[in-house]
């Protein structure tokens, strides 16, 4: 017996993560951000002083991590083995390492694995970059959430001022464009829309048109 299953995907910096918290609290559904899962292992590995290429270092770690979401506002919690890792896995270096990391199969089998075990006791909204495609192929609503990218790169300027950073907007740009080129062309469930997906361009719509858009097609 499936529950409601809804999945968003798209590129980097599309709002997917700030969309699906929304929903999720608005609908009563459980949200479960992948990206914060696959994160969280490059940030696993660099704890273990171990080499972002150390693929068989790597995979010998997912046995001993455990990772967790707890509620927060506004943005859910992370913890990795217990600690608290909401920050440190949006950091620059995480961000320009967790496409290598992600692109490990014994990894992607491992996360895909817990994943869906959370779907198993309560409605979801998950979000990542192959969840309509791999890790949810039933879900009931698929969402290919996509914006330009310079809009792209402008949200995650603004997001990096807010936090204090001195960021550079075409350093930005670049950042998410060579993410989103290695995560369309690695060889296992590459970023990509399912034909069953719908596209929202959300280039110019403000985070409210956004939620009432895709609660309509839910
Ligand atoms: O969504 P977010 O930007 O936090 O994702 C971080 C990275 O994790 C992506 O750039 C991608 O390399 C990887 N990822 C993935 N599959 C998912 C979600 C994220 O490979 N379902």
């Amino acid at each position: 017996t499936a529950h409601f299953q809804v999945a968003i995907d798209g590129p980097a910096s599309a709002g997917k993560s700030t969309i699906a918290k929304i929903l999720a609290t608005d609908l009563k559904y459980v949200y479960v951000d992948t990206g914060a899962m696959y994160r969280a292992i490059t940030l696993a590995a660099k704890q273990a002083g171990l080499a972002y290429e150390d693929e068989a270092g790597i995979v010998a770690l997912l046995p001993k991590l455990e990772i967790a979401f707890l509620p927060g506002e506004p943005v859910q919690h992370v913890l990795l083995n217990g600690q608290e890792v909401t920050e440190e896995i949006r950091s620059t270096e995480i961000t320009n390492n967790v496409s290598l990391v992600s692109s490990y199969q014994a990894v992607r089998a491992d996360l895909v694995d817990r994943q869906r075990a959370l779907t198993a006791k309560q409605p979801v909204i998950m979000d990542g970059r192959d969840i309509g495609t791999t890790v949810l192929p039933d879900a009931q609503v698929k969402i290919f959430l996509i914006a330009s990218v310079d809009e792209r790169a402008e949200r995650r300027f603004r997001e990096n001022q807010a936090k204090g950073m001195n960021p550079d907007l075409e350093i930005l740009k670049k950042e998410i464009e060579e993410r989103d080129y290695k995560d369309s062309h690695r060889a296992i469930s590459p970023l990509t829309k399912a034909e069953d997906a719908l596209t929202v361009d959300t280039t110019g719509q403000s985070i409210d048109q956004v939620v009432a858009t895709i609660k309509q097609i839910i």
